[in-house]
Parts: C-alpha cells; sequence; structure tokens
C-alpha cells in the first residue's frame, strides 16, 4: 500500500500535477499584519497571501490589525492559543511587545518579526526581515543636501504613524542631515498615519499656517504624498520639478513612481514591501534545523524625476516602472 501511494505521488510529480499537502503537513502560521493604511502594506499583504500557500506547504491565518496594538497583541495571543508553528508580527508601533513575546517563547513558538523594528531584547524574538527606515530618511535628507546645495530650505513634513518604527526612523534619519545644514529649517512635523486622508489633512492645515513661508513637503509615504497633492492643487500651490515646492515621499509604490517620472514627485526613497519569500527562507532554514540570519535587511533604492542627477537616488525611467508590480 505505501509502494503504491509512493509511485503514485511520483507519478504525479513526474506529470507536473500539482499536490496539495495534507492539512497536518502544513506549516501553520500566523501574521498579525499592521493595517490597510496604504497602497504598499495592500502589497505587502498580497505577497504574503502569495507566498505562504497551501501549494507551498503553508497554512496562513492573516489578521488585519487595523492599526490598533491592542488588537495585535490579542492576534498575538490567538496564535499561541491556536498553537500555530510561526508567529509573525509586522509593529504597528514598536513599544510594548515585551509581554507577549514571552508568552509565545514560553509557548515554545518561534517568533518574526517583520517589515518595522521594535523595542524588546533580541533574545525575545527568532529572526527580524525588514528595512531601513533610518537610512530612508538619511537618504532623503542627504539628496535634498546635493540639490539645494548652498540655498535655503523650510520644511513641512508629515510623518507617518505616531510609534511606528518607519516613522521614528525616516524622521530621525532626516533631522540628522537637516541638522548639517544652518539655513534648513523644519517649520513643522506632523503625523498623517501613513494615509491619504491624512496627508491632506495635515497639508491643509500646514497650508493655512504657512501658505508662501515653505520649499519643500517630505511624505513619509506615497499615499500622504498624494494628500498633500490634493491640498496643494486645491491652494493654487505648484510642486515637483516646474513647481515652486519640492515634494519627496517614501515607498516607490507603483503610482509613486508614476508620478515621480511625471515630474510630480521630486524623489520616492524605496521602502520595499516584498518580505515574504524572506521570512518564508527563514522558516525552512528553522524547520531544517540549518543556521539562519537573525536580522535580514530588505535592500531599498531611491528614484527621482527624469533629467535630475544624484549620487543618492536612480533617474526614474518608463522601464522601471513597468517592472514595479506593486
Ligand atoms: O512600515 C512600512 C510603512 O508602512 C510604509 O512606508 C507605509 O506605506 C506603510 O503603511
Amino acid at each position: 500500500m505505501k509502494k503504491l501511494l509512493a509511485i503514485a505521488v511520483i507519478g504525479a510529480a513526474a506529470m507536473g500535477m500539482a499536490m496539495t499537502a495534507n492539512a497536518a503537513d502544513l506549516i501553520k502560521v500566523g501574521y498579525a499584519q499592521v493595517g490597510h493604511e496604504s497602497d504598499w502594506r495592500t502589497a505587502n499583504t498580497k505577497n504574503y497571501q502569495d507566498t505562504f500557500t497551501e501549494d507551498n506547504g503553508y497554512s496562513l491565518e492573516l489578521v488585519d490589525c487595523d492599526n490598533d496594538h491592542a488588537k495585535q497583541i490579542e492576534a498575538v495571543r490567538n496564535f499561541i492559543q491556536e498553537g500555530l508553528d510561526y508567529i509573525i508580527i509586522a509593529p504597528i508601533q514598536s513599544a510594548g511587545w515585551d509581554t507577549v513575546l514571552q508568552e509565545a517563547q514560553d509557548a515554545g513558538i518561534p517568533v518574526i518579526i517583520a517589515d518595522r523594528e521594535i523595542d524588546a531584547d533580541e533574545s525575545l524574538y527568532t529572526a527580524w526581515v525588514g528595512t531601513a527606515p533610518h537610512d530612508e530618511g538619511v537618504t532623503a535628507g542627504k539628496w535634498l543636501g546635493e540639490q539645494l546645495g548652498d540655498k535655503e530650505a523650510n520644511i513641512l513634513q508629515i510623518e507617518g504613524s505616531v510609534g511606528a518604527s518607519a516613522a521614528i526612523g525616516r524622521t530621525e534619519g532626516f533631522q540628522e542631515e537637516a541638522d548639517k545644514h544652518d539655513n534648513w529649517k523644519i517649520l513643522d512635523s506632523q503625523s498623517g498615519d501613513f494615509t491619504q486622508d491624512g496627508g491632506q489633512q495635515v497639508m491643509e492645515s500646514f497650508i493655512k499656517s504657512y501658505e508662501g513661508k515653505f520649499n519643500v513637503v517630505v511624505c513619509q509615504n506615497d499615499n500622504e504624498a498624494y494628500g498633500a497633492m490634493d491640498a496643494m492643487d486645491a491652494a493654487g500651490i505648484t510642486y515637483g520639478v516646474d513647481g515652486d515646492v519640492t515634494l519627496i515621499s517614501y515607498d516607490a509604490t507603483h503610482d509613486g513612481l508614476q508620478y515621480t517620472l511625471d515630474g510630480k514627485f521630486n524623489l520616492d526613497v524605496e521602502c520595499n514591501p516584498i518580505q515574504a519569500q524572506t521570512v518564508s527562507d527563514v522558516i525552512q532554514k528553522i524547520q531544517n534545523k540549518e543556521d539562519y540570519e537573525k536580522k535580514t535587511l530588505i535592500k531599498d533604492e531611491a528614484f527621482n524625476a527624469p533629467g535630475i542627477k544624484s549620487e543618492f537616488a536612480t533617474e526614474i525611467t518608463k522601464d522601471i516602472l513597468d517592472k514595479r508590480a506593486y
């Protein structure tokens, strides 16, 4: 009987037929996802759904935590109670993780922190896979310094969600570069929650307070930048390569890069949402009892509008844009 089954499996494989694994053999993974605030986040969710499939040997439970830290902690506790094999967390905020990570460790469930960073001792989690928001902020600052030369900068910044490492890192990295320029002033910096609505609202209120007084707007993701553009359009403020305001964004999603190609964004600093395969590779190594990296950085680039030469960014082309799937 066993021999027959083995022949059937080999036969099916040889014929290229997809074999659906027995449910009991699947690796049970829980992903506590941040929410659905941005195009970047939607792309990241889809990337996990496309990677952690039954055909790839996984059963995935993905919880959209709607940018609510308490909900995210509860999702992780439910994963622990269900006895999943692995837990992946994209932390909404960097603080407040010690207790639940200890609970997962006590239950013997490996935890992989993904996308963002947390303020917790490394011994409390198994691995980390993510991007480097501090470096992204530094890139934005260095690019601006290079482009402005001696010109002064009066900057408005729309930050991401309060307490998120993606916002904290970008803010600190950019500030470090701003501090090197005596004639740069960050007039104001407020959270737009990584959303288009948030970006628009913050920009509308900035325009009321600072109209005619700013020449740089930095938005910490593409969706916020779309909202900021709507607010500036409504107020008759021009931006981008032919405008009065230099517009910098982060994420470099397809639409963000389209705006860069069109010269509406001067710069878009990439934050790559395609991370699931790297996380899966870590899990497979753990399964096979092989050595794995404790921390894996997903590399980012930066893209600026056509015709802008920079040491810190690549000129966007139609070819690059066409290859951007998210
Ligand atoms: O953590 C990554 C950030 O979160 C992205 O910049 C943003 O778009 C997302 O919502």
